[in-house]
């Protein structure tokens, strides 16, 4: 061979090499970035799959809680309003002459009749106020909470107070359910666990965010075992509420200690658009 014929097939060779080594580099690349489209396309899957996963057990839980809601009327209407009806028609048919009644007697009947119908409109009253206070519609949240702060210092002899700044007359209907909600069942908690003497509500509503926040100085409790949802058992608990301010896109965010007491405090931006 000449030595231009080696010359020749030394650069044919290296030309391939060249060649391959390229083709190699791009194609290394191409598999790279589709593998790494392919990753982020998973991440995402999981991400839509875990969402709708949550969805799936909220719906549940809605459908759980609206069921437990129902079970709760039936028997308050059938156990208070039904037994106080039954005795009312009892002491009308004795009055009516279907018993044994002296003629100086019926005044006592009629009055237990009348203490019997007091009592039934004020179970009805409180029971319609518990389902959805009209106030709320009507008036808004603070009148709202308000006579609801009242109803339930009467009833429990703790002292609640409450303070406001910044207008919250005109928030979406949303959000006045929700936060209405928080604060009829942070003094549920208050009443059931907390042992308090005082509570102290406050709502702070400036241009972009609204707070509340329940504070009482009762016994407190160990955070962390407490805020885990229990499926199909979170009802308007702690565990509830949180996941409604969220799907507001707001926090909650709850500090208690052992022996101090408990603040709840809700955070809900306002992206009015
Ligand atoms: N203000 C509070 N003071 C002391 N402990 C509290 C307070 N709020 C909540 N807890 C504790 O946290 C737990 C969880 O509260 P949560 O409201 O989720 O459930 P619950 O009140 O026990 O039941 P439910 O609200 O479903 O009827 C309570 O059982 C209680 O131990
Ligand atoms: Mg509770």
């Amino acid at each position: 061979m000449s030595p231009f014929q080696v010359e020749w097939i030394w650069v044919l060779v290296m030309g391939t090499s060249v060649v391959l080594a390229l083709i190699t580099i791009v194609l290394i690349a191409v598999i790279t970035s589709h593998k790494r489209l392919m990753n982020a396309k998973d991440e995402k899957l999981a991400i839509i799959e875990e969402s709708q996963a949550k969805l799936r057990a909220l719906s549940n839980e809605l459908i759980q809680t609206q069921e437990n809601e129902r079970a709760r009327i039936s028997r308050e209407l059938h156990d208070e309003i039904g037994q106080t009806l039954t005795a009312v028609n009892l002491n009308l048919e004795m009055i009516n002459g279907e018993g044994d009644i002296k003629e100086s007697d019926l005044s006592k009947w009629i009055d237990d009749c009348q203490k019997l119908v007091q009592k039934t409109l004020k179970n009805i009253h409180r029971f319609s106020h518990d389902l959805r206070p009209t106030v709320l519609d009507n008036l808004g949240l603070l009148p709202a909470i308000r006579t609801h702060v009242n109803g339930f210092k009467e009833r429990t002899g703790i002292t609640v107070e409450i303070e406001d700044e910044g207008e919250v007359h005109d928030l979406k209907d949303n959000l006045n359910t929700i936060l209405y909600r928080v604060t009829q069942e942070a003094l549920n908690n208050v009443l059931k666990h907390a042992e308090a003497h005082n509570v102290m509500i406050t709502i702070t509503r400036n241009e972009n965010v609204i707070i509340l926040r329940i504070t009482d100085d009762g016994i407190g409790f160990d955070r962390e075992k407490k805020m885990v949802s229990i499926p199909g058992n979170s009802g308007l608990g702690l565990p509830g509420m949180r996941e409604r301010i969220q799907l507001v896109g707001g926090e909650l965010s709850v500090s208690s200690k052992n022996g101090i007491g408990t603040t709840l405090m809700v955070e809900i931006p306002l992206n009015e658009g």
